[in-house]
């Protein structure tokens, strides 16, 4: 009998200790629906036992309210927390801004108290009418891009507040807290003129960081867009555009390890050599490369698109001193991450003892599988592998045409 006891005391120890592996958080974009044929991502796409967290990208704002931006996004809404029958242990979050919503109404809704109060009320309702467990905020940035720096200070207060809202909500109706999260800068200027971070560390639950999108074509040269390392050519400014001395960063300047959740993007930069023969990390670019067939973006391919340039006989290289891959073809060069990079950085999360990875965005992986051939989306599977994320109360796959 004793032994039973004993043992069944340590099956739930274990299992407890299971239960508190890393987090994996996943960006559904609403956008991503409107790419043509099979490059078309719809809520139905979705795996719902791949990632912890599902956030739903972007609610916007109307009169310090948040919105759905669309009549679809009311049953896009429904349909990701449906998810939630299939996997017992996913949540949602909701996100609201995002780089083109820009910062005018996150700056006009913290200017006054009843303003904060207005929005705080109007989440908290949204919420629960629509299922989410939470809220990303995605304000790109406090105290940048048209934000005054006395932003800064006030994005605390209104992290605070809300984070008291929630808990009152929570007492009230006695229910489980609606999770508050925020997704923040990458780059180190933008993060000093944004964030009082030991404040944001103690009311958020999560810090999703933004450790891509580190160069631009502006720059003149090719670099990588999520490099885990300095590569040696990274002088001054450049020495800090990288995944680990961002990270470090903020874990230095008051984020809880266990709350840094760090950004693995699905997709890679791409430009156009000046000289074809000099293919290399910081050789000459004249512009950005084409657009991708299915995201239409310049500049920009989905990992998937970049599976095609592969197949159809691009050079595929790996730039060591930073742990990530490239890939030339003619004049064509794209930085991007790959499986191997994925598994790389999952191990550099997991020694640092960080909080967990975000995918931006989930439907750039190659969700059907058909164009990489590593199966259905090979790059957050990855994360979910090494990061040794549980799915045991999930229902499979289910297929949707
Ligand atoms: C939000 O959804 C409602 C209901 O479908 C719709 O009437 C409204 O126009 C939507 N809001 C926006 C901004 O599209």
């Amino acid at each position: 009998m004793a032994k039973l006891i004993l043992a069944t005391g340590l099956a739930i120890l274990l299992y407890a200790h299971l239960g508190s592996s890393y987090q994996l958080m996943c960006y559904y974009t609403s956008w991503a629906k409107d790419r043509p044929t099979v490059g078309s991502f719809k809520i139905g796409n979705i795996d719902p036992c791949l990632c912890t967290h599902l956030i739903y990208a972007f609610a916007g704002m109307r009169n310090n309210e948040i919105i759905n931006t669309s009549e679809q996004d009311l049953i896009d809404y429904e349909a990701i927390n449906y998810l939630k029958d299939r996997n017992t242990e996913l949540k949602t979050l909701l996100a609201i801004g995002g780089w083109k919503f820009g910062s005018a109404p996150f700056s006009a809704m913290v200017s006054t108290p009843q303003n904060r109060q207005t929005f705080i009320k109007s989440v908290i309702k949204f919420l629960r009418q629509y299922k989410f467990d939470g809220l990303n905020l995605d304000w790109q940035y406090p105290g940048s891009r048209g934000s005054p720096p006395k932003d800064k200070h006030l994005f605390s207060v209104l992290v605070q507040e809300m984070r008291k809202a929630f808990e009152k909500e929570s007492t009230e109706q006695e229910i489980p807290r609606l999770l508050l999260t925020a997704t923040v800068a990458g780059v180190i200027d933008t993060i000093q003129s944004g964030y009082k971070i030991p404040e944001l560390s103690q009311s958020l639950d999560y810090f999703q960081v933004m450790t891509y999108n580190l160069h631009d074509f502006q720059n003149g040269y090719t670099r990588e867009n999520s490099p885990l390392y300095q590569s040696p050519s990274d002088t001054g400014i450049y020495a800090y555009l990288n995944v680990d001395a961002i990270i470090s960063y903020w874990k230095d300047n008051g984020a809880a390890r266990e709350k840094l959740i760090v950004g693995f993007p699905a997709y890679g930069h791409n430009f156009i050599l000046s000289d074809p023969s000099n293919t290399g990390i910081n050789a000459p670019i004249v512009s950005t490369g084409p657009p991708g067939k299915f995201t239409g973006e310049a500049g920009l391919w989905a990992y998937y698109e970049i599976c095609t340039f592969l197949n159809d006989g691009a050079t595929d290289l790996w730039d060591g001193p930073q742990e990530v891959p490239y890939a030339v073809q003619g004049n064509v060069w794209v930085g991007y991450d790959n499986v191997k990079s994925f598994k790389i950085k999952a191990q550099w999360l997991k020694d640092n003892k960080l909080g967990g990875a975000m995918v931006w965005p989930l439907d750039m992986d190659d969700f059907t599988g058909s164009f990489c051939q590593q199966g259905r989306f090979p790059l957050t599977s990855t994360l979910k592998h090494y990061l040794g994320v549980q799915s045991t109360n999930c229902m499979a796959y289910k297929e949707e045409l």
